[in-house]
């Protein structure tokens, strides 16, 4: 892997800006950062939501290439990898784990199963969908779908584009717990394994597995959306996967899942403030259970990278800023419903994420803050006693934080200045929606 990262050498021109700017995140949500390792699960501060008139723009793609790996090896793919250096396949790292790493993992036992393995609940103390959902064996459900509808009248279309994506991504379920089950030293190996580390994918997947159900129902019952269109998109986004770029290595997987469950949170507690003032106190409940959730899920992934970076403080920093360079990859990056891009002759997805943007769910400053809350919290800049190639990345990813905030603070402006095109989107029936053009 390519861990001589240089900051200094990513470039940014003016039309560069332009063309990338897209999404930095997606699935999405919030929570307030923390400076220490108590994080709380509770505290989230949503946003009023923004409507038409906002043209922010998320942050853009900041950083354009990625330099090769110079060292090719072998990897048998059975769990014993990083014997002799990482693999490269069609010009992606992969199996990058040291054999040292991977025993420092395998140490973590007893951590996963004293502080991290308690942060998942209970079944029987867990929310269920039904609890959020008219009760379709009560004699009266008819009436309670009648009363659903009367609350969902309200919702916006930019608002039901944003809920609608953030489902989808929920939907992708399969797709996420398959990537855990790709780092090496902590997969799954047998689908039923009794270790930590299987039993902590299998329990959070079917904890997660609870938020597009719920969502998705919901969705189903308002009349709002286009279900057809909303499945095939669902089908065609498990179908087509994601590629995160962690090279099944468990110190890039769960600095990935530390971000993407805090991105979530932040998304879907502003879905939820934004619900409540659109009228619909019940969907404002179904987002903030599910933001609290995420809110568990980022503590669980964040203080398994606390014990990564306290074993391997190296290791650590050069993964998380190799990371942070190349960028968070959004789990919903190749959806498709089959007729975006002919209807409006662009990417479905970007334009999701430009309307999650505008509305204020989840921005390309969330993406920034993120980056930055993670890095107080591992203590970057503190760090010592780091070998050279990592104290090469600790700088480097100080400088690429700086960077990111000057170009996010720059886009902000740039985007002023764009026009907003009417789009088209199949999930709610091909009704029009504002998305600014980048
Ligand atoms: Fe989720
Ligand atoms: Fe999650």
């Amino acid at each position: 892997m390519p861990y001589g990262l240089r900051a200094s050498a990513v470039k940014f021109t003016q039309s560069e800006t332009q063309r990338e700017m897209t999404m930095l995140g997606l699935g999405t949500v919030l929570q307030r950062p923390s400076t220490s390792s108590n994080i709380s699960t509770q505290t989230f501060s949503p946003r009023a939501p923004r409507r038409l008139a906002c043209r922010v723009q998320p942050c853009a793609a900041l950083v354009t290439d990625t330099p090769r790996p110079k060292i090719i090896g072998n990897s048998n793919g059975n769990g014993t990898v990083g014997q002799n250096g990482p693999t490269i396949i069609d010009g992606q790292t992969l199996h990058s784990i040291s054999s040292h790493q991977l025993d420092l993992l395998r140490s973590m036992d007893k951590y996963m199963e004293s502080t991290v393995l308690p942060i998942l609940k209970d079944v029987n103390l867990c929310w269920q969908p039904t609890d959020f959902l008219p009760d379709s064996s009560s004699p009266d459900f008819a009436d309670q779908v009648v009363e659903l509808r009367k609350r969902t009248d309200n919702l916006p279309d930019d608002y039901l584009v944003v809920l609608v994506g953030d489902m989808i991504t929920e939907e992708a379920l399969p797709t996420y717990m398959a990537m855990l089950n790709t780092l090496d030293g902590v997969r799954d190996e047998t689908g039923a394994a009794p270790t930590p580390w299987g039993r902590w994918t299998r329990q959070w997947t079917a904890e997660e597995n609870r938020h597009g159900d719920l969502m998705n129902k919901y969705c189903y019952l308002s009349g709002r959306v286009n279900m057809k269109a909303i499945e095939k998109t669902i089908q065609n986004l498990i179908g087509s996967g994601m590629d995160p770029k962690t090279q099944n290595n468990p110190y890039y997987g769960f600095i990935y899942t530390s971000f993407q469950e805090r991105a979530t949170k932040i998304s879907h507690g502003n879905t939820a403030a934004h619900a409540a003032e659109y009228g619909d106190k019940q969907l404002g409940r179904i987002c903030a259970a599910i933001a609290g959730d995420e809110a568990r899920h980022e503590k669980a992934y964040i203080k398994i990278t606390d014990e990564i970076f306290r074993l391997d403080p190296s290791g650590a920093v050069i993964a998380f800023s190799d990371m942070m360079r190349k960028q968070i990859v959004m789990p919903a990056h190749l959806m498709s419903d089959n007729e975006h891009s002919t209807n409006n002759g662009r990417n479905l997805f970007k334009d999701f994420s430009a309307v999650a943007q505008a509305t204020g769910t989840y921005t390309g400053k969330d993406y920034v803050d993120i980056m930055e809350f993670l890095m107080k919290h591992w203590k970057i800049a503190e760090l010592q006693g780091l070998s050279p190639q990592a104290q090469k990345a600790q700088e480097d990813v100080q400088s690429l934080l700086t960077k990111f905030k000057r170009l996010t603070d720059r886009q902000e402006r740039i985007m002023k200045s764009k026009p907003v095109v009417q789009t088209q989107f199949s999930w709610i029936f091909n009704r029009e929606v504002p998305v600014i053009m980048v």
